[in-house]
Protein backbone atom coordinates (compact mmCIF):
# COMPACT_ATOMS: atom_id res chain seq x y z
CA UNK A 1 0.00 0.00 0.00
CA UNK A 2 0.93 3.40 -0.71
CA UNK A 3 1.86 5.94 2.11
CA UNK A 4 -1.00 8.66 2.75
CA UNK A 5 -0.75 12.29 3.56
CA UNK A 6 -0.27 12.93 7.15
CA UNK A 7 0.61 9.21 7.81
CA UNK A 8 4.01 9.03 10.19
CA UNK A 9 6.28 6.54 9.34
CA UNK A 10 9.29 5.11 11.47
CA UNK A 11 8.31 5.77 14.69
CA UNK A 12 7.20 9.04 14.31
CA UNK A 13 10.47 10.24 12.50
CA UNK A 14 9.15 11.42 9.43
CA UNK A 15 5.46 12.44 8.55
CA UNK A 16 4.55 11.84 4.85
CA UNK A 17 3.59 15.03 2.90
CA UNK A 18 2.97 13.67 -0.43
CA UNK A 19 3.21 11.42 -3.53
CA UNK A 20 5.70 12.72 -5.93
CA UNK A 21 6.24 10.41 -8.47
CA UNK A 22 6.63 6.93 -8.89
CA UNK A 23 8.41 4.83 -12.16
CA UNK A 24 8.47 1.34 -12.89
CA UNK A 25 10.36 0.47 -9.40
CA UNK A 26 10.23 2.70 -6.99
CA UNK A 27 7.33 5.68 -4.99
CA UNK A 28 8.78 8.90 -4.22
CA UNK A 29 7.41 11.13 -1.33
CA UNK A 30 7.72 14.47 0.02
CA UNK A 31 7.96 14.15 3.83
CA UNK A 32 9.12 16.12 6.70
CA UNK A 33 11.33 15.20 9.37
CA UNK A 34 9.89 15.53 12.68
CA UNK A 35 12.26 16.34 14.69
CA UNK A 36 14.66 18.60 12.98
CA UNK A 37 11.73 20.06 11.52
CA UNK A 38 13.04 19.94 8.07
CA UNK A 39 11.68 19.09 4.89
CA UNK A 40 12.97 15.39 3.18
CA UNK A 41 12.10 13.03 0.03
CA UNK A 42 11.77 9.41 0.66
CA UNK A 43 12.02 7.63 -2.16
CA UNK A 44 10.92 3.39 -1.70
CA UNK A 45 10.17 0.65 -3.93
CA UNK A 46 6.71 0.44 -5.48
CA UNK A 47 3.94 -2.31 -4.33
CA UNK A 48 4.88 -4.28 -7.51
CA UNK A 49 8.34 -4.33 -6.32
CA UNK A 50 7.59 -5.41 -2.98
CA UNK A 51 5.79 -8.44 -4.25
CA UNK A 52 8.07 -9.52 -6.71
CA UNK A 53 9.63 -13.00 -6.33
CA UNK A 54 12.80 -10.95 -6.59
CA UNK A 55 12.49 -8.88 -4.25
CA UNK A 56 15.94 -9.06 -2.29
CA UNK A 57 17.42 -8.62 -5.53
CA UNK A 58 15.73 -5.34 -6.10
CA UNK A 59 16.65 -4.52 -2.60
CA UNK A 60 20.44 -4.93 -3.33
CA UNK A 61 20.05 -2.82 -6.00
CA UNK A 62 18.41 0.16 -4.34
CA UNK A 63 21.04 -0.19 -1.51
CA UNK A 64 23.24 0.54 -4.71
CA UNK A 65 21.58 2.97 -5.45
CA UNK A 66 22.14 4.48 -2.20
CA UNK A 67 25.71 3.73 -1.84
CA UNK A 68 26.16 5.69 -5.11
CA UNK A 69 24.43 8.56 -4.19
CA UNK A 70 26.52 8.82 -1.23
CA UNK A 71 29.46 8.17 -3.13
CA UNK A 72 28.82 11.08 -5.46
CA UNK A 73 28.06 13.46 -2.79
CA UNK A 74 30.78 12.98 -0.55
CA UNK A 75 32.01 15.49 -1.76
CA UNK A 76 29.06 17.65 -1.27
CA UNK A 77 28.65 18.54 -4.58
CA UNK A 78 25.87 20.84 -4.88
CA UNK A 79 24.77 19.98 -8.17
CA UNK A 80 24.12 16.48 -7.08
CA UNK A 81 21.30 15.52 -4.52
CA UNK A 82 22.32 14.79 -0.37
CA UNK A 83 21.72 11.71 0.99
CA UNK A 84 20.81 11.63 4.64
CA UNK A 85 20.42 8.07 5.08
CA UNK A 86 19.41 4.77 4.12
CA UNK A 87 16.62 2.44 6.65
CA UNK A 88 14.23 0.05 6.72
CA UNK A 89 10.19 0.55 7.42
CA UNK A 90 8.18 -2.54 7.87
CA UNK A 91 10.60 -4.50 5.22
CA UNK A 92 10.43 -1.33 3.22
CA UNK A 93 13.87 0.09 2.12
CA UNK A 94 14.00 3.79 2.43
CA UNK A 95 16.22 6.50 1.34
CA UNK A 96 16.18 10.01 2.61
CA UNK A 97 17.37 12.71 0.20
CA UNK A 98 17.96 16.44 0.48
CA UNK A 99 14.30 18.18 -0.75
CA UNK A 100 15.32 20.34 -3.69
CA UNK A 101 12.48 23.29 -3.69
CA UNK A 102 11.82 23.70 -7.09
CA UNK A 103 10.83 21.57 -10.69
CA UNK A 104 12.05 19.27 -12.53
CA UNK A 105 13.58 20.74 -15.76
CA UNK A 106 10.63 18.67 -17.93
CA UNK A 107 8.15 20.26 -15.88
CA UNK A 108 9.75 23.73 -15.88
CA UNK A 109 9.58 23.45 -19.56
CA UNK A 110 6.15 22.30 -19.96
CA UNK A 111 4.65 24.58 -17.52
CA UNK A 112 6.27 27.76 -18.97
CA UNK A 113 8.29 26.64 -22.06
CA UNK A 114 11.79 26.58 -23.61
CA UNK A 115 14.27 28.45 -21.67
CA UNK A 116 16.28 31.27 -22.85
CA UNK A 117 20.21 29.68 -24.69
CA UNK A 118 22.02 31.48 -21.34
CA UNK A 119 19.97 30.20 -18.77
CA UNK A 120 19.43 26.55 -20.08
CA UNK A 121 23.31 26.41 -21.03
CA UNK A 122 24.26 27.37 -17.26
CA UNK A 123 21.96 24.39 -15.81
CA UNK A 124 23.47 21.93 -18.46
CA UNK A 125 27.00 22.93 -17.57
CA UNK A 126 26.84 23.00 -13.99
CA UNK A 127 25.04 19.32 -14.12
CA UNK A 128 27.80 18.73 -16.63
CA UNK A 129 30.46 19.42 -14.28
CA UNK A 130 28.89 16.78 -11.41
CA UNK A 131 29.19 14.32 -14.06
CA UNK A 132 32.85 15.10 -14.52
CA UNK A 133 33.33 14.52 -11.04
CA UNK A 134 31.10 11.27 -10.91
CA UNK A 135 32.59 9.96 -14.20
CA UNK A 136 36.06 10.20 -12.70
CA UNK A 137 34.88 7.73 -9.75
CA UNK A 138 33.81 5.12 -12.24
CA UNK A 139 29.82 5.87 -12.07
CA UNK A 140 27.62 6.45 -14.85
CA UNK A 141 24.36 7.78 -13.97
CA UNK A 142 22.48 6.29 -17.47
CA UNK A 143 19.00 8.49 -16.74
CA UNK A 144 20.27 11.97 -17.22
CA UNK A 145 16.97 13.32 -18.13
CA UNK A 146 14.66 16.40 -18.02
CA UNK A 147 12.72 14.50 -15.18
CA UNK A 148 16.07 13.68 -13.36
CA UNK A 149 16.69 17.64 -13.02
CA UNK A 150 16.21 19.12 -10.84
CA UNK A 151 15.78 23.21 -10.83
CA UNK A 152 16.34 25.27 -7.57
CA UNK A 153 15.18 28.84 -7.32
CA UNK A 154 15.69 31.79 -4.59
CA UNK A 155 13.21 33.57 -5.37
CA UNK A 156 14.74 36.80 -3.69
CA UNK A 157 17.66 36.35 -5.75
CA UNK A 158 17.87 37.10 -8.59
CA UNK A 159 19.95 34.69 -11.24
CA UNK A 160 20.52 32.38 -8.67
CA UNK A 161 18.61 29.10 -10.25
CA UNK A 162 20.89 26.21 -9.73
CA UNK A 163 20.05 22.51 -11.10
CA UNK A 164 20.64 19.38 -9.00
CA UNK A 165 21.27 15.67 -10.61
CA UNK A 166 18.94 13.05 -9.05
CA UNK A 167 17.69 9.89 -9.38
CA UNK A 168 20.86 7.28 -9.69
CA UNK A 169 18.22 4.52 -10.17
CA UNK A 170 19.64 3.21 -13.84
CA UNK A 171 23.64 3.90 -12.29
CA UNK A 172 22.27 1.41 -9.23
CA UNK A 173 20.90 -0.88 -12.00
CA UNK A 174 17.49 -1.06 -10.21
CA UNK A 175 15.31 -0.05 -13.08
CA UNK A 176 16.77 -1.33 -16.42
CA UNK A 177 17.21 1.09 -18.86
CA UNK A 178 14.17 -0.01 -20.63
CA UNK A 179 11.93 1.38 -18.02
CA UNK A 180 9.16 3.04 -20.65
CA UNK A 181 6.77 3.20 -17.66
CA UNK A 182 6.96 6.56 -17.73
CA UNK A 183 4.56 8.73 -18.78
CA UNK A 184 6.76 10.33 -21.37
CA UNK A 185 9.45 7.25 -21.94
CA UNK A 186 12.75 8.42 -21.37
CA UNK A 187 13.55 7.22 -24.88
CA UNK A 188 13.48 10.80 -26.54
CA UNK A 189 16.61 11.44 -23.87
CA UNK A 190 19.00 7.98 -24.31
CA UNK A 191 20.78 6.64 -26.97
CA UNK A 192 19.92 3.56 -28.70
CA UNK A 193 22.78 1.54 -27.31
CA UNK A 194 21.58 2.25 -23.75
CA UNK A 195 18.05 0.24 -24.19
CA UNK A 196 19.47 -1.98 -26.79
CA UNK A 197 22.84 -3.43 -25.39
CA UNK A 198 23.06 -1.37 -21.71
CA UNK A 199 25.87 0.17 -22.36
CA UNK A 200 27.31 1.90 -19.48
CA UNK A 201 29.40 4.64 -21.15
CA UNK A 202 30.60 8.00 -20.32
CA UNK A 203 29.37 8.84 -24.03
CA UNK A 204 25.63 7.70 -22.96
CA UNK A 205 25.44 10.61 -20.43
CA UNK A 206 26.88 13.03 -23.44
CA UNK A 207 24.10 11.84 -25.16
CA UNK A 208 21.69 12.40 -22.64
CA UNK A 209 22.14 15.60 -21.30
CA UNK A 210 22.87 16.71 -25.04
CA UNK A 211 19.29 15.55 -25.30
CA UNK A 212 18.06 17.50 -22.22
CA UNK A 213 19.79 20.40 -23.21
CA UNK A 214 18.26 20.11 -26.75
CA UNK A 215 14.65 19.72 -24.86
CA UNK A 216 15.63 22.88 -22.58
CA UNK A 217 16.64 25.40 -25.51
CA UNK A 218 13.15 23.97 -27.86
CA UNK A 219 10.66 23.31 -25.20
CA UNK A 220 10.94 19.83 -27.93
CA UNK A 221 11.44 16.31 -27.31
CA UNK A 222 14.23 15.27 -29.54
CA UNK A 223 13.32 12.60 -31.84
CA UNK A 224 14.49 9.50 -30.24
CA UNK A 225 17.66 7.04 -31.02
CA UNK A 226 15.38 4.36 -32.35
CA UNK A 227 13.61 5.89 -34.50
CA UNK A 228 16.73 7.30 -36.04
CA UNK A 229 18.32 4.37 -35.71
CA UNK A 230 16.05 1.94 -37.36
CA UNK A 231 13.15 3.74 -38.75
CA UNK A 232 15.33 6.60 -40.41
CA UNK A 233 13.75 9.38 -38.72
CA UNK A 234 16.10 12.25 -38.77
CA UNK A 235 16.81 14.67 -36.09
CA UNK A 236 15.71 18.26 -36.37
CA UNK A 237 18.41 20.34 -35.78
CA UNK A 238 17.58 22.79 -32.66
CA UNK A 239 18.39 26.02 -34.53
CA UNK A 240 16.09 24.64 -36.99
CA UNK A 241 13.40 25.17 -34.01
CA UNK A 242 15.20 28.20 -32.50
CA UNK A 243 16.76 30.23 -35.14
CA UNK A 244 18.55 33.10 -33.15
CA UNK A 245 20.32 29.38 -31.28
CA UNK A 246 23.91 30.13 -31.36
CA UNK A 247 25.99 27.91 -33.87
CA UNK A 248 28.07 26.49 -30.62
CA UNK A 249 25.18 25.53 -28.73
CA UNK A 250 23.41 24.19 -31.99
CA UNK A 251 26.57 21.84 -32.90
CA UNK A 252 27.55 21.13 -28.82
CA UNK A 253 23.66 19.22 -29.21
CA UNK A 254 23.93 18.13 -32.50
CA UNK A 255 27.55 16.81 -31.75
CA UNK A 256 26.80 15.11 -28.40
CA UNK A 257 23.70 13.61 -29.74
CA UNK A 258 25.85 11.89 -32.42
CA UNK A 259 23.63 8.10 -33.47
CA UNK A 260 26.87 6.00 -32.60
CA UNK A 261 28.48 6.35 -29.57
CA UNK A 262 32.11 6.60 -31.46
CA UNK A 263 30.63 10.13 -33.15
CA UNK A 264 30.30 11.69 -29.51
CA UNK A 265 32.90 13.91 -27.37
CA UNK A 266 34.20 10.96 -25.49
CA UNK A 267 34.29 12.43 -22.01
CA UNK A 268 31.62 15.08 -20.72
CA UNK A 269 34.59 17.22 -20.27
CA UNK A 270 35.01 17.21 -23.90
CA UNK A 271 31.35 18.14 -24.31
CA UNK A 272 31.48 21.20 -21.98
CA UNK A 273 34.52 22.34 -24.14
CA UNK A 274 32.07 22.58 -26.71
CA UNK A 275 29.67 24.75 -25.05
CA UNK A 276 30.79 28.67 -25.12
CA UNK A 277 31.73 29.62 -21.23
CA UNK A 278 28.58 31.26 -19.51
CA UNK A 279 27.25 32.41 -22.69
CA UNK A 280 25.03 35.13 -22.93
CA UNK A 281 26.28 36.38 -19.30
CA UNK A 282 29.59 37.54 -20.08
CA UNK A 283 29.07 38.86 -23.88
CA UNK A 284 31.82 36.58 -24.53
CA UNK A 285 31.36 34.30 -27.17
CA UNK A 286 33.31 31.60 -28.81
CA UNK A 287 32.98 29.96 -32.02
CA UNK A 288 35.39 26.69 -33.30
CA UNK A 289 35.37 29.13 -36.66
CA UNK A 290 35.74 32.82 -35.87
CA UNK A 291 37.19 32.54 -32.43
CA UNK A 292 36.62 35.89 -30.82
CA UNK A 293 39.66 37.10 -29.61
CA UNK A 294 39.76 39.10 -26.33
CA UNK A 295 40.30 42.34 -26.54
CA UNK A 296 42.53 43.00 -23.58
CA UNK A 297 40.83 46.50 -22.33
CA UNK A 298 42.38 48.55 -20.19
CA UNK A 299 41.16 51.95 -18.40
CA UNK A 300 44.71 52.47 -17.05
CA UNK A 301 46.58 50.99 -19.16
CA UNK A 302 47.54 48.10 -17.67
CA UNK A 303 49.10 44.89 -19.69
CA UNK A 304 47.58 41.90 -19.78
CA UNK A 305 49.16 39.58 -22.00
CA UNK A 306 51.09 37.96 -19.83
CA UNK A 307 48.31 36.77 -18.07
CA UNK A 308 46.64 35.82 -21.06
CA UNK A 309 49.81 34.08 -21.94
CA UNK A 310 50.06 31.95 -18.64
CA UNK A 311 46.41 31.19 -18.38
CA UNK A 312 46.65 29.98 -22.07
CA UNK A 313 49.61 27.79 -20.90
CA UNK A 314 47.57 26.30 -18.05
CA UNK A 315 49.79 27.70 -15.76
CA UNK A 316 47.26 28.48 -13.04
CA UNK A 317 49.46 29.32 -9.98
CA UNK A 318 51.26 31.73 -12.32
CA UNK A 319 48.06 33.18 -13.57
CA UNK A 320 46.86 33.69 -10.03
CA UNK A 321 49.90 35.02 -8.82
CA UNK A 322 49.91 37.86 -12.26
CA UNK A 323 46.88 38.54 -11.37
CA UNK A 324 47.18 39.74 -7.80
CA UNK A 325 50.28 41.42 -9.20
CA UNK A 326 47.69 43.42 -12.18
CA UNK A 327 45.25 43.97 -9.85
CA UNK A 328 47.35 45.81 -7.50
CA UNK A 329 48.85 47.47 -10.24
CA UNK A 330 45.57 49.03 -11.30
CA UNK A 331 44.71 49.90 -7.94
CA UNK A 332 48.16 51.58 -7.25
CA UNK A 333 48.18 49.41 -4.07
CA UNK A 334 51.70 47.24 -5.13
CA UNK A 335 52.91 48.46 -1.82
CA UNK A 336 50.26 47.33 0.36
CA UNK A 337 49.50 44.65 -1.21
CA UNK A 338 46.19 44.00 -0.90
CA UNK A 339 42.87 45.96 -1.95
CA UNK A 340 40.94 48.17 0.69
CA UNK A 341 36.98 48.21 0.44
CA UNK A 342 37.10 51.79 -1.44
CA UNK A 343 39.73 50.51 -4.53
CA UNK A 344 37.44 47.33 -4.97
CA UNK A 345 34.70 49.77 -4.93
CA UNK A 346 36.18 51.64 -7.33
CA UNK A 347 38.08 49.09 -9.65
CA UNK A 348 37.78 49.98 -13.29
CA UNK A 349 34.62 47.84 -14.72
CA UNK A 350 36.61 47.62 -17.75
CA UNK A 351 39.72 46.29 -16.38
CA UNK A 352 37.65 43.66 -13.88
CA UNK A 353 35.98 42.30 -17.06
CA UNK A 354 38.73 41.52 -18.76
CA UNK A 355 40.54 39.31 -16.06
CA UNK A 356 37.69 37.75 -15.18
CA UNK A 357 36.99 36.94 -19.03
CA UNK A 358 40.45 35.70 -19.52
CA UNK A 359 39.97 33.28 -16.69
CA UNK A 360 36.64 32.29 -18.35
CA UNK A 361 37.62 31.66 -21.24
CA UNK A 362 40.76 29.54 -20.73
CA UNK A 363 39.05 27.68 -17.79
CA UNK A 364 36.16 26.80 -20.04
CA UNK A 365 34.13 28.67 -17.39
CA UNK A 366 35.53 26.99 -14.20
CA UNK A 367 37.42 29.96 -13.09
CA UNK A 368 36.78 33.53 -12.81
CA UNK A 369 35.37 36.49 -10.62
CA UNK A 370 31.52 35.90 -12.51
CA UNK A 371 31.90 32.16 -11.91
CA UNK A 372 32.68 33.08 -7.89
CA UNK A 373 29.90 35.53 -8.33
CA UNK A 374 27.31 32.99 -9.15
CA UNK A 375 28.48 30.67 -6.48
CA UNK A 376 28.20 33.61 -4.04
CA UNK A 377 24.70 34.11 -5.54
CA UNK A 378 23.52 30.63 -5.29
CA UNK A 379 24.97 30.97 -1.37
CA UNK A 380 22.17 33.39 -0.46
CA UNK A 381 24.11 36.64 -1.71
CA UNK A 382 25.38 37.99 1.62
CA UNK A 383 27.95 39.55 2.70
CA UNK A 384 28.42 37.95 6.48
CA UNK A 385 30.30 35.02 7.78
CA UNK A 386 27.91 32.19 7.17
CA UNK A 387 27.57 32.89 3.81
CA UNK A 388 31.89 33.20 3.89
CA UNK A 389 31.91 29.51 5.31
CA UNK A 390 29.50 28.32 2.82
CA UNK A 391 31.52 29.96 -0.25
CA UNK A 392 34.84 28.55 1.36
CA UNK A 393 32.98 24.87 1.18
CA UNK A 394 31.57 25.60 -2.47
CA UNK A 395 35.08 27.11 -3.72
CA UNK A 396 37.35 24.64 -2.07
CA UNK A 397 39.04 27.27 0.06
CA UNK A 398 38.15 25.48 3.24
CA UNK A 399 38.24 21.96 5.09
CA UNK A 400 34.73 20.96 5.04
CA UNK A 401 32.21 22.26 7.55
CA UNK A 402 35.39 23.30 9.78
CA UNK A 403 36.29 26.70 11.51
CA UNK A 404 38.25 29.39 10.51
CA UNK A 405 41.58 28.04 12.07
CA UNK A 406 41.23 25.34 8.68
CA UNK A 407 40.40 28.10 5.76
CA UNK A 408 43.59 26.99 2.95
CA UNK A 409 46.23 28.72 2.95
CA UNK A 410 47.30 29.69 -0.15
CA UNK A 411 50.24 27.36 -0.81
CA UNK A 412 47.62 24.64 -0.05
CA UNK A 413 45.36 25.45 -3.01
CA UNK A 414 44.84 23.36 -5.71
CA UNK A 415 46.20 25.20 -8.61
CA UNK A 416 44.78 22.79 -11.19
CA UNK A 417 41.34 22.05 -13.02
CA UNK A 418 40.17 19.43 -11.11
CA UNK A 419 40.20 22.48 -8.55
CA UNK A 420 36.00 23.07 -7.08
CA UNK A 421 34.22 25.23 -9.64
CA UNK A 422 35.52 29.04 -8.70
CA UNK A 423 38.16 28.01 -6.78
CA UNK A 424 40.62 30.30 -8.72
CA UNK A 425 41.57 33.34 -9.02
CA UNK A 426 42.59 33.22 -4.96
CA UNK A 427 45.18 35.24 -4.45
CA UNK A 428 43.59 38.22 -4.19
CA UNK A 429 41.45 36.74 -1.81
CA UNK A 430 44.60 35.97 0.56
CA UNK A 431 46.24 39.11 0.03
CA UNK A 432 42.97 40.88 1.47
CA UNK A 433 41.98 42.58 4.15
CA UNK A 434 39.75 39.39 5.32
CA UNK A 435 37.58 37.14 2.69
CA UNK A 436 34.45 39.27 3.46
CA UNK A 437 36.33 41.86 1.19
CA UNK A 438 37.07 39.56 -1.19
CA UNK A 439 33.23 38.85 -1.77
CA UNK A 440 32.46 42.24 -2.10
CA UNK A 441 34.35 42.45 -4.96
CA UNK A 442 32.95 39.71 -6.65
CA UNK A 443 29.38 41.07 -5.33
CA UNK A 444 30.15 44.03 -8.08
CA UNK A 445 26.78 44.41 -10.23
CA UNK A 446 28.91 45.08 -13.36
CA UNK A 447 30.12 41.28 -13.17
N1 LIG B 1 15.21 15.22 -3.91
C1 LIG B 1 14.09 15.60 -4.51
N2 LIG B 1 13.55 16.81 -4.28
C2 LIG B 1 12.38 17.17 -4.87
N3 LIG B 1 11.68 16.38 -5.74
C3 LIG B 1 12.17 15.17 -6.01
C4 LIG B 1 13.40 14.70 -5.42
N4 LIG B 1 13.63 13.44 -5.85
C5 LIG B 1 12.61 13.14 -6.68
N5 LIG B 1 11.72 14.16 -6.79
C6 LIG B 1 10.51 14.20 -7.63
O1 LIG B 1 10.00 12.87 -7.76
C7 LIG B 1 10.08 12.41 -9.12
C8 LIG B 1 10.49 10.95 -9.16
O2 LIG B 1 11.71 10.73 -8.46
P1 LIG B 1 12.92 9.89 -9.06
O3 LIG B 1 13.97 9.75 -8.00
O4 LIG B 1 13.34 10.49 -10.35
O5 LIG B 1 12.25 8.46 -9.27
P2 LIG B 1 11.90 7.55 -10.52
O6 LIG B 1 12.80 6.37 -10.37
O7 LIG B 1 10.47 7.23 -10.28
O8 LIG B 1 12.14 8.32 -11.78
C9 LIG B 1 11.08 13.35 -9.79
O9 LIG B 1 10.87 13.49 -11.19
C10 LIG B 1 10.87 14.66 -9.04
O10 LIG B 1 9.77 15.38 -9.57
MG1 LIG C 1 13.47 9.77 -12.29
Amino acid sequence: MNWQDGQLIYNDKYKIEKYLGGGGFAVTYQAMHTKLNRRVVIKTPNISVQQDPNYPKYIERFKREAQMLAMCCADSHSHIVQIFDFFEEEGRYCLEMQYIAGESLWNYVQNHGALPEAEAVKYIRQIGLALVDVHNKGIFHLDVTPPNIMLNFDQRVPNSGKAVLIDFGIAGDISPPSTFSRPFGNKAFAPYELTYKGSRHSTVDVYCIAASLYYAVTGKCPTNSFNRKYEQEELIPPQQLVPSLSDAVNQAILQGMALEAQDRPQTMQDWLNLLSPLQGETGFTRNENHPTKLILASDVGVDYQNLEKLLKAGQWKAADEETTRVMLKVTKREEQGWLSSESIKNFPCTDLRTIDQLWLKYSNGHFGFSVQKRIWLECGGKVDYETDCRLGDRVGWRKQGSWLSNWLSYKNMNFSLEAPEGHLPAGLMAAMDGLLVGWSLVSRSDL
